[in-house]
């Protein structure tokens, strides 16, 4: 299990040209974990490293003060923009795929690496047994030191266990609230120590954040929705993302960390949409 993991994870995705400025906000703000890809469709990799490279000039923070987190991404989620040869095995793409990482983020370690989603949405496939079995090596030489698996259901996390593989110290997923907050996934994780990443918190739950019993906690509490949400997603274990581009979101994002919310309202809060 990681040794330090922040409470929070700065998602980098859908930035292009604000990736570093934005990245660099962020943890001057007080974010020490950032989440990319090396998918240059949705993620700028590169600018992420560009703002670390500035942090550590300005001696903002070190490279041991953050937990970098970043993915392996199949070519269907890809665009013509490849950080491997698409002809080569799957293993040989997860080991160019992670150099290319290395690269981008000036670093030779990160501290999650994730396969961003599994070949086929039905299930655990030979493809995400090579994949997993060459991140497992990546993590052997010291090049990740936690794995991770992201957008996956209760089926594939149980496959992987049938089949006997190492499982994830990680698991990403988009959160629905109508899903009892991938409620699942979640126990899954729970009962195996795995820790959940919950993304799209706000953004999946539009309808959520304008119900009146969230409503009644922001108002009572002087905070907002959205930092209601938050404060329900730390207190029930989760790892949330956010991947807000302001900087008064991102301190309540953080900020969120010291709201309390009593037994009675997170068990209503777990079952409020689903
Ligand atoms: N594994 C995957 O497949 C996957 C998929 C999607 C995302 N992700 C990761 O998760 C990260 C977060 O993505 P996301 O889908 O959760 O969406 P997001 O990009 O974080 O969008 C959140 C939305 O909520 C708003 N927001 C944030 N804090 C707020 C606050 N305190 N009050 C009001 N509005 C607030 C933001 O607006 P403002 O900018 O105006 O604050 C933004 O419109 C991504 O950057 C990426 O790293 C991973």
């Amino acid at each position: 299990m990681p040794a330090s993991i922040p409470d929070f994870l700065y998602g980098t995705a859908w930035k292009e040209d604000r990736t570093p400025a934005l990245t660099e906000l962020a943890v001057k703000s007080g974010f020490r974990g950032i989440d990319t890809a090396n998918q240059r469709r949705h993620y700028f990799e590169a600018g992420v490293g560009q703002a670390l490279a500035a942090l550590y000039r300005g001696g903002v923070v070190s490279r041991g003060d953050l937990f970098l987190q970043t993915k392996f991404t199949y070519r269907p989620g890809q665009d013509h923009r490849l950080p491997y040869d698409p002809t080569a095995s799957f293993s040989t793409q997860v080991a160019q795929s992670m150099a290319s990482s290395l690269e981008h983020l000036q670093t030779d370690y990160v501290d999650s690496y994730v396969l961003h989603g599994p070949w086929s949405g039905y299930g655990w496939t030979y493809a995400d047994v090579e994949a997993w079995n060459a991140m497992c090596r990546e993590r052997s030489a010291g090049r990740a030191r936690n794995l991770g698996v992201s957008n996956v259901s209760l089926r594939h996390l149980e496959q992987m266990a049938a089949v006997g593989l190492e499982l994830p110290a990680f698991v990403q997923n988009r959160c629905y609230a109508r899903l009892g907050w991938d409620r699942e996934v979640r126990q899954f994780c729970r009962e195996r120590k795995i820790i959940y990443q919950g993304f799209s918190l706000l953004t999946a739950n539009v309808e959520v954040l304008r119900h009146p019993f969230i409503m009644g906690l922001a108002a009572r509490a002087r905070t907002t929705p959205a930092q209601i949400v938050f404060a329900f997603a730390r207190a029930v274990g989760m790892l949330p993302l956010t991947g807000t581009s302001d900087p008064e979101h991102m301190a309540q994002d953080l900020a969120s960390g010291k709201l309390q919310l009593a037994e009675d309202e997170l068990a209503q809060l777990e079952s409020l949409a689903g």
